[in-house]
């Protein structure tokens, strides 16, 4: 699997983004070591608060499903002009299972960056914090 093709996976995502607050539909495609990958969308509520990201969809479909090592990539896709990038509670989340997870943030446009998530959250606070 290419960046690329994970980016269009997450892209294929927009279809099922609940987005009737904001009217920004955001997909993710998170590729584990295995050659599997599990896709998100972002899904909101009328609780705001309830609302949940694309990203954090992906990891709870990948560790439900007994997927929880091995990711080496995520790719991230909005559809502004800015690159979309995880927000702090998806990086965090993301942390937990896979400090060093290449992540692919895209614009609307299909151009997309790579940063390795350690970047993203530096100084994290993970499972080996609690020893
Ligand atoms: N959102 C994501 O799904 N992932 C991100 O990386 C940033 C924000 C969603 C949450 C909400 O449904 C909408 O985008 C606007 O914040």
């Amino acid at each position: 699997m290419t960046d690329q093709e994970l980016v269009k996976r997450a892209f294929e995502m927009h279809k099922f983004s609940y987005v009737p607050y904001s009217h920004f539909p955001v997909g993710a495609a998170l590729l584990c070591g295995d050659g599997r990958v599990f896709t998100g969308c972002n899904v909101e509520n009328a609780a705001y608060g309830s609302t949940i990201c694309a990203e954090r969809t992906a990891v709870v479909k990948a560790v439900s499903e007994g997927c929880r090592e091995g990711w080496t990539a995520i790719a991230n896709a909005g559809q502004g002009e800015d690159f979309c990038w995880p927000c702090g509670a998806c990086r965090q989340m993301l942390y937990e299972f896979a400090p060093n997870l290449r992540v692919l943030a895209a614009r609307g446009s299909g151009e997309f960056q790579v940063v390795p998530l350690s970047e993203l959250l530096p100084h994290g606070f993970g499972p080996r914090s609690l020893q």
